[in-house]
C-alpha cells in the first residue's frame, strides 16, 4: 500500500491537492511539485512528456500505486503516451490519471448557452486536448481557447496582484470574450488559475460562470476509486499529507499556502 501521488509543474497542483483533500481526508497522500524546472508552458512535447516521466517515476518509486497529474500542461503532452507506452513497462498494476478528461466529462453540463471558454498555457492550447475531449462528451458546444503565457509567470512571482498584473489577466479575459460573445461558461484550465479565481468573477459578466478544476477532479477520483476497489485497496488510509520539491523546500513553504491554504513542510527532492 502507498499514498497518492500528486505531480504537478509546481504550486498549481497544491488547488487540486486541496480539494482532494477535502473530499478524500482519509487517503495519504505525496505532492511533487517539479518546481526547479517550472513552468513547463513553454516547452515542447518532448521536453514536458520527459521531465512529467520523471517525475511520476519518483512517485512510484516512493511507494505510489496511482499517481494524479495535476497540471493540464502535463496531461496534454505526456499522459496518453504515459498510460500507453510506459506504464505496461514499468508496472502494469499502477495507474497514472490526469485533469482534462475529467473536467471535459462535467463542463458540457454547465454551460446554458453551448459556448465555452478555456483559459491554459500556451502547451495545453496547442495541444488542442480541450477541444478533442469536450467534442467526444459534448459535440453541440462550441469551444474557444485562449492561451495566457504570462499567467503562470506573474502568480508563481506573487505578481498577480499587482495593478500591472491584474492589466494583463484582464486584456487576456477581454480577447476570449471578444472571440465568442455567447462565452457563458470559462474553464480554468491550468491549475494555477484557480488563485485568480474572485479577480476573474470580479471583471467578467455577472452571467459567465468561472470553473475551477479542484472539485471535479475530487469527485472523478472519488468515483474511480468507488469503481476499482482493487486499486482503492492499495492506497494507504492514515490520512497524511506530505510534500516534495525540485527547488529549494524554504522557498515552497513559503510561497504553497497561497495555493493550499495551509502552511507546509516539504523536503526537497532531485529529479531526473
Ligand atoms: N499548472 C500547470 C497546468 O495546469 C501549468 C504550469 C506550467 O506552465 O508549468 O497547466
Amino acid at each position: 500500500m502507498g499514498p497518492i501521488g500528486i505531480f504537478d509543474s509546481g504550486y498549481g497542483g497544491l488547488t487540486i491537492l486541496k480539494d482532494i483533500r477535502k473530499k478524500l481526508p482519509q487517503y495519504d497522500y505525496l505532492y511533487l511539485g517539479d518546481n526547479a524546472r517550472a513552468p513547463y508552458g513553454p516547452r515542447s512535447f518532448d521536453v514536458v512528456y520527459e521531465f512529467t516521466l520523471q517525475a511520476v517515476n519518483e512517485l512510484f518509486s516512493r511507494g505510489c500505486e496511482l499517481v494524479i497529474v495535476a497540471c493540464n500542461t502535463a496531461s496534454a503532452k505526456a499522459l496518453r503516451t504515459i498510460q500507453q507506452n510506459d506504464l505496461p513497462r514499468i508496472d502494469k498494476d499502477k495507474r497514472v490519471l490526469g485533469v482534462i478528461r475529467p473536467s471535459s466529462e462535467i463542463i458540457g453540463q454547465v454551460t446554458k448557452s453551448n459556448h465555452i471558454g478555456i483559459l491554459a498555457t500556451p502547451g495545453t492550447v496547442t495541444s488542442e486536448s480541450y477541444l478533442i475531449e469536450i467534442e467526444k462528451f459534448s459535440p453541440q458546444c462550441k469551444v474557444t481557447q485562449h492561451a495566457c503565457p504570462m499567467w503562470v509567470p506573474l502568480i508563481e512571482n506573487n505578481e498577480h496582484n499587482t495593478s500591472a498584473g491584474k492589466e494583463f489577466i484582464k486584456k487576456d479575459i477581454e480577447e476570449l470574450l471578444k472571440a465568442d460573445k455567447r462565452i457563458d461558461t470559462i474553464l480554468l484550465g491550468c491549475t494555477h488559475y484557480p488563485v485568480l479565481k474572485e479577480y476573474l468573477a470580479s471583471i467578467v459578466p455577472e452571467n459567465i460562470e468561472i470553473i475551477a478544476q479542484g472539485e471535479i477532479v475530487a469527485n472523478s477520483l472519488a468515483d474511480y476509486l468507488i469503481r476499482h476497489p482493487w486499486m482503492d485497496s492499495k492506497c494507504s488510509k492514515n490520512g497524511s499529507v506530505h510534500f516534495l520539491t525540485s527547488e529549494n523546500k524554504d522557498e515552497f513553504n513559503k510561497n504553497a499556502s497561497i495555493y493550499f491554504g495551509e502552511r507546509v513542510n516539504a523536503s526537497h527532492v532531485k529529479i531526473g
